[in-house]
């Protein structure tokens, strides 16, 4: 792995404003509007395994997941680099795309799009997609941290703003029902294994060998279990590649850290009586008939 790429990435990520734009209707960061066209005609490839997800569903979780099933479970070598060198992040910014072009297969790559937004290529080609989606509330919870440390997007303003925004789906990368839905229907056409962080949670080794089978690959019982303990989130939050203790030009872990609280439920210690009840009700309205069920609490 080049140093000197890593240190590109990093450098070039902290030059980001915190400007928001649209596409197609989905507000986003402006600088992703900036570099849509290049992140539209990405070329993917058969063997290309992505991971899509709202952000902060597990998505970094995920990526470790991957990458140790990728290397079976050799646990130095997932060392190599930091999360988002291993598995690009396609709207992280210039040098981050072209590094995803030139990086040898099998790639890992991520992206945040809605499904209806992912480069066409990744249908043509047939790529395999984990889709991985969290319950709403603790993910409006996580996001909004994120939102106060990451010096790249908007800041949040308190919480019952940031609430009504979330509600009305007034967010970088868009509504939050919209891109579950959106990417529910689209499993029955192509080939994505949807996920649910609350599932991850509850038996992460059960979740970890579905990841495995559709990744195509047959680990021993052995593995598997070292990737469970390797990306259990008591591991995670103190491993440098994975808790983005790498990047402070974009994050200031002195308001969040990245790897916050992990858990299914925080939203209770942070959702008002009368927020509760408007976004049950909200829930009920959009997610009728979706076939699609999220478990707020264990
Ligand atoms: P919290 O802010 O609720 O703690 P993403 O990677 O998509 O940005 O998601 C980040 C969220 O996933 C954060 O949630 C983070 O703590 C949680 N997370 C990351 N790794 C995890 C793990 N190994 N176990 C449980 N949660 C994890």
């Amino acid at each position: 792995m080049d140093p000197a790429i890593i240190e590109k990435i990093i450098q070039e990520s902290g030059e980001y404003t915190s400007d928001m734009g649209e596409i197609d209707g989905v507000p986003m960061l402006q600088d992703t509007c900036n570099e849509w066209d290049e992140i539209y005609n990405f070329q993917a490839r058969e063997d290309d395994i992505l991971v899509a997800s709202y952000p902060k569903s597990g998505t970094t979780w995920m990526q470790e997941i991957m990458d140790l099933i990728v290397l079976e479970g050799d646990v130095q070598k997932s060392m190599r680099a930091p999360c988002f060198i291993k598995v690009p992040f396609l709207e992280l910014g210039k040098t981050s795309l072209k590094y995803a072009k030139v990086t040898p297969s099998p790639r890992l790559l991520k992206v945040h799009l809605p499904v209806q937004l992912v480069p066409p290529s990744f249908w043509k080609k047939n790529t395999k997609i984990i889709y991985v989606a969290r319950n709403p509330k603790d993910c409006i919870v996580s996001y909004y941290y994120f939102q106060k440390m990451d010096k790249t997007m908007p800041d949040p303003g308190p919480f019952t703003d940031y609430f009504s925004s979330f509600m009305t789906g007034n967010m970088p990368w868009g509504n939050w029902f919209d891109h579950v839905i959106g990417w529910w229907k689209a499993k029955d056409q192509h080939q994505i294994l949807y996920v649910f962080y609350e599932d991850m949670i509850e038996d992460p080794l059960r979740e970890i060998k579905k990841v495995m089978t559709f990744m195509g690959k047959d680990l021993s019982e052995e593995v598997l279990q070292r990737i469970k303990h390797q990306t259990s989130f008591k591991i995670m939050k103190e491993n440098p590649v994975a808790n983005y203790s790498n990047l402070p030009s974009v994050f200031d872990l002195s308001v969040s850290t990245f790897m916050r609280k992990g858990k299914v439920g925080d939203w209770k210690d942070h959702f008002l009586v009368s927020q509760n009840e408007q976004f049950d009700a909200e829930y009920k309205k959009r997610m009728e008939g979706s076939g699609l069920q999220f478990r707020m609490e264990l």
